[in-house]
């Protein structure tokens, strides 16, 4: 395969770059952040659009904005408002770190995100894509914001073969859009590659005809495009079985369980479950055991309501769900007792989100 350097060489950058960015400026969608370049707001919306499409982001991004408007805002509030929040988003440690990081710009830098690539690169949950995308977008500075997005417009455009999968391909490719970004716009050319990515050079079927550096691109000269970008499949995920109970007292209090600090779904609230052997046979049992054992709650378990599953990006879970009544005063040191309103308060995965509706059937 050819060099990058020789491929580098003949392609025109500059005209590249005006063909992209004046598409972008007349095409760009209108995107509740892109009303202005606040680099908080720019900020919250690069973490929220990053593992999550932007018609789903769109009413999170304008709830977050209203509760906390500002570094400040968002530096003082209480976590559980937070994560109540960003519920239903996904990816919970990504608004974990987002506030340990407001919570240090207001500190050390007086609630003004830092400008600087080694400053603001250091904060927590700031990797390499958010750096890029909030110094481009919010302050104007050449630095490449590379996603999967821009990897797969970049690799049609330079016919490159490598597996994006991988690390190291991710190096690669920030030394490309090191070599195209524009220095008068680099916001408009980050900008115009994302939205590229999201409306004209799609994975399956890119619409090439309507593209604006068409001219430019080396996979569709060669009638390759599809077969771009060279992605490995990821092993597939383990499922895991679980069994769930709605779990009410004789006053009509809902035990919860606030999940631990770290890992999976870290801080969220959840119905009292237990990981199951596979098979339906004796799930009811283990419940039982289950309570009995971490909250000594003696418990009348319902026969099977229904089972919900959730697939996340490594794991599925298969949760089957019962509804249950305490038959004792348990001492409520594992579990909270909130009413039905006050549960509204609380931020729950989208799975037990699902068991809660079930319920309220
Ligand atoms: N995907 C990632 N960042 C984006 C942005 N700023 N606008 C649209 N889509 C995006």
């Amino acid at each position: 395969m050819m060099d990058l350097q020789k491929k580098l060489e003949q392609k025109n950058i500059k005209q590249f770059q005006e063909d992209l960015i004046s598409w972008y400026e007349q095409e760009k969608r209108d995107l509740p952040w892109r009303s202005d370049s606040d680099p908080y707001k720019v900020w919250v919306s690069e973490v929220m659009l990053q593992q999550t499409r932007v018609d789903t982001v769109i009413p999170y991004f304008n709830n977050f904005i209203e509760k906390f408007p500002t570094v400040e805002a968002l530096a003082e509030a209480d976590e559980e408002k937070v994560l109540k929040a960003w519920e239903g988003l996904g990816y919970y440690s990504r608004v974990r770190n987002l506030q340990s990081a407001v919570r240090e710009v207001h500190e050390r830098y007086g609630g003004v995100v830092p400008p600087s690539k080694e400053e603001f690169g250091s904060l927590k949950g700031v990797g390499p894509y958010t750096r890029g995308a909030v110094l481009s977008i919010a302050y104007n500075q050449p630095v490449p914001a590379v996603d999967g997005n821009v990897m797969r417009v970049m690799s049609r455009i330079l016919s490159v073969w490598d597996d994006i999968a991988k690390p190291k391909t991710k190096t690669l490719f920030e030394k490309i859009v090191e070599a195209f970004i524009s220095e008068e716009k680099p916001s408009e050319f980050n900008q115009g590659l994302m939205e590229l990515g999201a409306v004209i050079c799609t994975p399956k079927s890119p619409s090439c005809l309507l593209c604006p550096v068409r001219e430019h691109c080396s996979a569709f000269a060669e009638g390759c495009e599809k077969e771009l970008p060279v992605k490995s499949k990821k092993k597939k995920p383990s499922v895991k079985t679980l069994a769930a109970v709605v779990l009410t007292d004789e006053e009509g209090y809902i035990y919860i369980h606030k999940r631990p600090a770290s890992g999976l779904l870290a801080n969220l609230w959840e119905f009292p479950n237990t990981e199951t052997q596979k098979g339906l046979k004796y799930e009811r049992e283990q419940l039982a055991a289950f309570l009995k054992e971490e909250a000594g709650i003696e418990a009348e378990i319902g026969p099977l309501e229904g089972v919900v599953e959730h697939v996340f990006t490594h794991l599925v879970w298969n949760i089957s769900v019962f509804f249950g009544k305490t038959l004792d005063q348990p001492d409520d040191s594992y579990f909270k007792k909130v009413t039905k309103e006050e549960l509204a308060e609380y931020a729950f995965p989208v799975s037990h989100q699902k068991i809660w509706n079930m319920y309220m059937k």
